[in-house]
């Protein structure tokens, strides 16, 4: 009996596990830093120093980007689509998921 208990309660732990996971579609940091390597041409990672655009290290704990708004993930990812001022408009050259993956990496400098 209990151990009957116990096995529903962990398949619906494991359901609601995965299914929370798929709905979040958090991007993963080690695949967006793959993405980077594109964008460490014209941006410094590690630094604040301007390399062709600006230097994006603690990007997300700044006041605001060079545009002016705050960086917001809806604000970064639209730079990132649209481009503009040197940068290349990146909408149609990378996937959601590598848009994703590149804002949780992002995220972490
Ligand atoms: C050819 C050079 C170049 C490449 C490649 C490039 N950028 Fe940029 N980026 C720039 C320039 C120049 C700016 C400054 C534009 C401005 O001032 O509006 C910029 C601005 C930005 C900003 C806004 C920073 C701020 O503080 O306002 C972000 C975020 C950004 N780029 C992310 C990326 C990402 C992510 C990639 C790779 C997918 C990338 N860039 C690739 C040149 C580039």
């Amino acid at each position: 009996m209990s151990i009957r208990v116990f096995a529903c309660v962990a398949t619906f732990a494991v359901a609601s596990f995965t299914s929370a996971y798929a709905a979040d579609k958090k991007g993963d940091p080690d695949k967006g830093k793959e993405v980077f390597q594109q964008c460490s041409v014209c941006h410094n990672a590690d630094s604040t120093e301007k390399k062709m655009g600006p230097g994006l290290k603690g990007l997300f704990s700044r006041d605001k980007m060079t545009n002016g708004k705050k960086p917001t993930e809806e604000n970064v990812r639209a730079k990132i689509d649209e481009g503009g001022n040197g940068m290349p408009a990146y909408k149609e050259m990378l996937s959601d998921d590598e848009k994703n993956d590149l804002i949780a990496y992002l995220k972490t400098l």
